[in-house]
């Protein structure tokens, strides 16, 4: 019998258990014996309910007990949970996480500290909720150099974008609909201004570079700027504004950021709306594929932890080699990598070319007092450079 304890019993700690409960019976074919849930470890008391039993308040008697093999973390933030998970490590305790916060500041630290004691550390559910893209990148595409990666790895903000796009709602209004049906934070800025994609982009790239890299180098763009005008020129291009986590391969290091793009029709990405998340990939051997599902929510998280949980269980007494060395990567520039950029400008046509050349002009019959146009292929340097000169730029958005 493989015994565990549920540290944080919120809305994944609990849906772990009821994921448990629910297919007990092929969870226990899968590992090759029975699974219990021992302890709860939770600052409430839970009177009443059937897990009452089970809910112990001091980390340490999970740490000092010899039964316990696997230790589930989903209290979220970094302290105390760091504290809690290195010390169940450090007790000889596999460990799977969802917090992502904990694994993009500490995910080196503690994968060498699971290889110390010979026990693993795992966290499929940090990014991307369900979509199993953790383990993808570490046992499936391993033949492969990765040489992108860029996601839809918010689910709120593609919620944001998608209704914005389908109903052509400004982004105040749809992000306060969704704040009243649940759909995002009563404090949104975490997922609008794109810092919950840059530590999932972080812990992405650690794993393909194998080296740390820290989200707090990532340059970061929201969504709070785009509006429905932005919108329309979109429709107006055939194109869509998504907000992308990527990480492109640079010579021996990657260029990585996160910021709205304009994709085109073609794009693997373009069609993935509302809450849904989805990874693309480029390896260099493999080419382009795509994982894609429920990016958020207590089933899909608690689904990939408790695959995590069946994958430690399998392995109790055996590390599993991870790429991921706490050395530091230094991302490449971002404003060196070249792209296309869509400018809306209150500056005339004859202003437009004498500063960027030829430019593809955008025309909307909705909007008049402006002049949209796409830039040629130039660097983000150059770029800024221009729209300096130019002055009275009222938006650019990234074309992929
Ligand atoms: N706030 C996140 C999202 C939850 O909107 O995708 C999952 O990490």
């Amino acid at each position: 019998m493989i015994k565990i304890a549920v540290m944080g019993y919120g809305t994944i700690g609990s849906g772990v258990v009821q994921v448990i409960e629910t297919n007990q019976d092929s969870i226990c074919r899968k590992i090759g014996e029975g699974i219990e849930v021992k302890y709860i470890l939770d600052l409430r008391d839970f009177e009443g309910d059937p897990i009452q039993s089970r809910v112990v308040h001091d980390y340490e008697i999970i740490a000092k007990d010899p039964e316990i093999a696997i230790v589930v973390e989903s209290m979220g933030g970094v302290e105390p949970a760091y504290t809690f998970v290195k010390a169940m490590l450090e007790a000889g305790k596999s460990v799977t996480t969802s917090n992502k916060a904990l694994v993009a500041a500490h995910g080196a630290d503690l994968i060498a500290a699971a290889k110390e004691k010979n026990v693993n550390f795992m966290f499929e559910a940090s990014v991307g909720g369900g979509i199993p893209i953790i383990r993808a990148l570490n046992s499936c595409l391993t033949a492969d150099r990765i040489e992108e990666i860029s996601g839809i790895v918010n689910g709120t903000t593609n919620y944001i974008l998608s209704k914005m796009a389908d109903e052509g709602c400004g982004f105040e209004e749809v992000l306060k609909e969704a704040q009243e049906k649940g759909f995002a934070e009563k404090d949104p800025t975490a997922d609008v201004e794109g810092h919950d994609a840059g530590r999932k982009i972080a812990i992405l790239t650690s794993l393909i570079a194998g080296r740390q890299v820290d989200f707090e180098d990532v340059y970061t763009e929201g969504i709070s700027s785009i509006t429905a005008t932005d919108i329309l020129y979109a429709k107006q291009m055939d194109r869509v504004i998504k907000l992308l986590a990527t990480s492109r391969q640079t010579g021996d290091t990657y260029t990585v950021m996160v910021a709205p793009f304009l994709l085109p029709k073609e794009h693997p990405l373009y069609t993935v709306n509302g809450v849904f998340n989805a990874v693309f990939v480029r390896g260099n051997m493999l080419g382009d594929a795509m994982f894609y599902g429920s990016g958020a929510g207590s089933l899909p998280t608690a689904s990939a932890v408790v695959a995590d949980v069946v994958e430690l269980a399998k392995h109790i007494g055996k590390h599993i080699e991870l790429e991921w060395r706490p050395e530091k990567l230094e991302i490449s520039d971002y404003k060196k990598q070249t792209t296309r950029f869509f400018v809306r400008t209150s500056a005339d046509s004859a202003q437009i070319e004498r500063i960027f050349g030829s430019v593809r002009y955008i025309q909307v019959p909705e909007v008049s007092d402006e002049t949209g146009f796409v830039t040629s292929e130039m660097t983000e340097e150059e770029f800024e450079k221009k729209a300096a000169e130019l002055g009275a730029v009222l938006q650019m958005i990234r074309f992929h």
